[in-house]
């Protein structure tokens, strides 16, 4: 049944009966004591025809692993360093605790060149996350080190038919081989695009559905740069979810903006045996779907129960003002503890410095635990940035440029000049990183921290 706004926002689930629930099985492992292990490594790919390309992989190809979680039950994950440096893995999304949460320096130390970490968390929320380094981004992100994390609902869901798809722009020739993953005067700008265009790694690929049924499917968006304007060539489809959290009324999908890290959860009707489903990014085909006769067993599109993301406090809040801005440095600024680049951005007139070992810079706000936040998220730029906080889930409140219906995201998209009012309960204790998701941004500049305490 839909929530009016003030039900959305005081909303709160009864988790009494969950730990009853059957545990789910979870994809072979290898070894007994882990649901997954992933190991990080070069891996030669094929995403054109002309040769091959020099990707970083999560166990030796691409796409990655999906990972398959259920909701309040505990999931251990082994991670294997094989490349020549290091790295940690994020969990984008997930609201767990902060020594998992897989930030170098700030949450754990970096996973060495040949080590391994065991990352073991209980995820709160169901729903469609994902998964990346959170060392090196450019590259590690760029060359391949992106994955589907999916939390299954702690009462499962039913659909006929399910679908990920995890959408990438790849930065490679006509030869496969990598170009330039960044260029500095695109970074100044909205980051520097891919030439190459993939669902799952594939160019315009095509998926079976049952006609008749029923079927999720799971848009991500895992690129570095590229906000995805999402439109489709059916009228009814729906949205479910923004970004892993479920909204209390689905609204019929016409045109959708997901920047970079945001996902998308969209439910329809699988159309008669024969006819096609496309969706298209900017008018270009991204992947179809083709109806087959196939076993139709539930023919409707379920609801999906809320995410149980506390609620704020909107009388006793403090609010807290941010301010992203172009910062129109001349000369490069050399950053300590990571190799030196260019900034150009600035959150509350500060450049990210960047950290290492025995030196983190100081956090751009200190939270009191428990305490509800605003977040007035100001763009004083003329391009578009996906903000992104670890460990909370904003709700949004309202824009000055647009008409919002209060949901739940963990990635703010602010349009150009455009203000955001987004709220949270800090009720995570610890350092959280809080930063832009074009990769090109947070490295040069537009990336912070919050500490809740
Ligand atoms: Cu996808 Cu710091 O995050
Ligand atoms: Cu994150
Ligand atoms: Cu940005």
């Amino acid at each position: 049944m839909p929530l009016n706004r003030r039900q959305f926002l005081q909303s709160t689930l009864a988790l009494g009966a969950l730990s009853q629930l059957p545990r789910l099985s979870l994809a072979a492992s290898p070894s007994a004591d882990v649901d997954y292990e992933l190991t990080v490594a070069p891996a030669d790919i094929q995403l054109v025809d002309a040769g091959t390309t020099p990707a970083w992989c999560f166990n030796g190809g691409y796409p990655a692993p999906v990972i398959r979680a259920r909701q309040h039950q505990p999931i251990r994950i082994r991670v294997r360093n094989r490349l020549a440096e290091p790295t940690t893995i994020h969990w984008h999304g997930l609201r767990i605790p902060i020594a998992m949460d897989g930030v170098p320096f700030l949450s754990q130390a970096p996973i060495p060149a040949g080590g391994e970490f065991l990352y073991e968390f209980t995820p709160p929320d169901a729903g469609t996350f994902w998964y990346h380094p959170h060392m090196n981004s450019v590259e590690q992100l760029g060359r391949g080190l992106v994955g589907a994390f999916i939390v299954e609902e702690a009462q499962p869901v039913a659909f006929d038919s399910e679908q990920v798809l995890g959408l990438k722009n790849w930065h490679v020739k006509a030869d496969g081989s990598f170009d330039r993953l960044s260029r500095p005067r695109y970074a100044a700008r909205m980051g520097t695009p891919g030439q190459l265009q993939t669902v799952n790694g594939q160019q315009h690929p095509s998926y079976p559905v049952p006609a008749g049924g029923s079927v999720r499917l799971r848009f991500l968006n895992l690129d570095n740069t590229v906000t995805y304007d999402l439109t489709s060539s059916v009228d009814d489809a729906r949205i479910l979810a923004v970004d892993g959290n479920p909204l209390a009324q689905p609204v019929t999908l016409e045109r959708h903006a997901m920047g970079p890290g945001m996902r998308l959860d969209v439910g329809l009707l699988a159309p008669a045996a024969g006819e096609t489903v496309t969706f298209y990014h900017k008018g270009k085909p991204l992947v179809t779907l083709h109806s087959e006769p196939g076993e139709v067993r539930h023919g409707q599109i379920p609801a999906l129960p809320l995410n149980p993301v506390p609620a704020p406090d909107l009388a006793n809040a403090e609010t807290l003002s941010f301010v992203f801005e172009w910062d129109a440095a001349i000369s490069p600024v050399a950053k300590q503890g990571e190799a030196s680049g260019p900034s150009f951005w600035t959150i509350n007139r500060r450049s990210w410095e960047g950290m290492s070992q025995g030196n983190i810079p100081e956090p751009l706000a200190r939270l009191k635990l428990g305490q509800t936040y605003i977040f007035e998220l100001e763009n004083l730029t003329q391009y578009h940035h996906p903000i992104h906080i670890h460990g909370h889930t904003f709700t949004v409140l309202s824009s000055d440029k647009r008409a919002i219906e209060p949901f739940h995201t963990d990635t703010v998209l602010l349009g150009k000049n455009e203000k955001v009012l987004a709220a949270f309960v800090a009720d995570n204790p610890g350092r959280w990183m809080y930063h832009c998701h074009v990769i090109e941004h947070l490295k040069t500049g537009l990336m912070g921290y919050i500490e809740v305490s």
